[in-house]
């Protein structure tokens, strides 16, 4: 199967190399293009076929369906894994909404509050909620962006520690708020229940706030299904979710995945069962078809879609 792993594409401009994206520097702009790499324990585990693509539309249709909340960096989208974008200073702040009682890692919500924690974002949550309990409203619980490990800071605490400017701090939660409340409304109709997610924002010449990066993919977000939710929280399951969890089961039975230099090539079934399930969440959340071209690689495709951004 034809997998982007890795591009190098000429006269696009300098080339940075992110976890999921290979990012492509100009003056005033950043092509961004979704690879289909896999991350998971800080690396880069499996490739997934058409998982760029997937990812890059899925943000596509939310900053459409967001843009009369806020502005978004998206300029042109000339390729199903490419997004060319206002090249933005990224605020340090990471804002985390989040919608239900849940988690695992030692971040999230539900581990917080089984360690006694009860007060979230100027949310006080009472005793003896359930786990995957719909909390009374969303809540903002931004994290710091930081080179080494983002941190969970509250908002007096992001404003003191010099992170941002109280006011716009209030802007940001705002509009983060705003983003979140569209996104469970359109996931619902969807038949998708939106449980969490985190936004990027950078600031326009005029201190404006813009949207940047992506915005409520099944790597940003996580998503239950809304008709079993009730029945399966009732009778002490866990919801039916779009889960990628498997892939990472196997690579903890198969290897020591935080310490082996080389690591097994994750079975070709499994890589097909996420492949699928990614463009199966894809066409239900947005009501849209996959439909990309698969008759030329997807190197190639991508090569000469962006034409028109090469530097002389
Ligand atoms: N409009 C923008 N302006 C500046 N930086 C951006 C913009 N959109 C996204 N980015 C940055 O580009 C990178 C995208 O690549 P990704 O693979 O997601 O990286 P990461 O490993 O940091 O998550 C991120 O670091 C993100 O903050
Ligand atoms: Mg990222």
């Amino acid at each position: 199967m034809d997998t982007l792993k890795e591009t190098h594409f000429a006269d696009l401009g300098e080339r940075r190399q992110g976890k999921v994206r290979d990012v492509y520097v100009q003056p005033d702009k950043l092509i961004l293009v979704a690879t289909d790499r896999h991350s998971s324990f800080d690396r880069i585990i499996a490739h997934i076929p058409q998982k760029g693509a997937v990812l890059n539309l899925s943000s596509a249709f939310w900053f459409e369906n967001t843009a009369d909340i806020v502005p978004n960096h998206v300029l042109d989208v000339p390729d199903p894994n490419v997004t060319v974008a206002k090249r933005l200073k990224p605020l340090p702040v990471e804002a985390v909404v989040r919608g239900y009682l849940t988690g695992t890692t030692s971040t999230s919500i539900w581990t917080r509050y089984q360690a006694g924690e009860r007060i979230f974002g100027g949310l006080t949550l009472p005793d003896g909620m359930k786990k995957n309990a719909k909390l009374p409203s969303a809540i903002f619980d931004p994290t710091t962006k930081e080179d080494a490990h983002d941190r969970t800071l509250s908002l007096k605490a992001l404003v003191e520690e010099g992170f941002i400017e109280a006011g716009l701090l209030e802007k940001l939660r705002k509009v983060a708020l705003a983003l979140f409340a569209r996104g469970q409304d359109v996931a619902a109709r969807h038949g998708l229940l939106l449980v969490d997610t985190k936004y990027e924002f950078g600031l326009d010449a005029d201190g404006g706030l813009v949207l940047i990066d992506e915005i409520h993919t099944p790597d940003s977000s996580r998503y239950w299904k809304l008709d079993t939710y009730e029945a399966r929280i009732a009778t002490g399951n866990e919801p039916d979710y779009f889960d990628k969890e498997f892939l990472r089961i196997w690579f903890r039975e198969h290897c020591n995945p935080y310490e082996d230099a080389t690591l097994p090539e994750a079975p070709a079934d499994m890589v097909a069962e996420l492949s699928r399930r990614y463009i199966a969440i894809y066409e239900q959340l947005t009501g849209r078809t996959f439909a990309v071209d698969r008759s030329i690689p997807v190197a190639q495709r991508i090569d000469k879609n962006l034409a028109k951004y090469r530097m002389a």
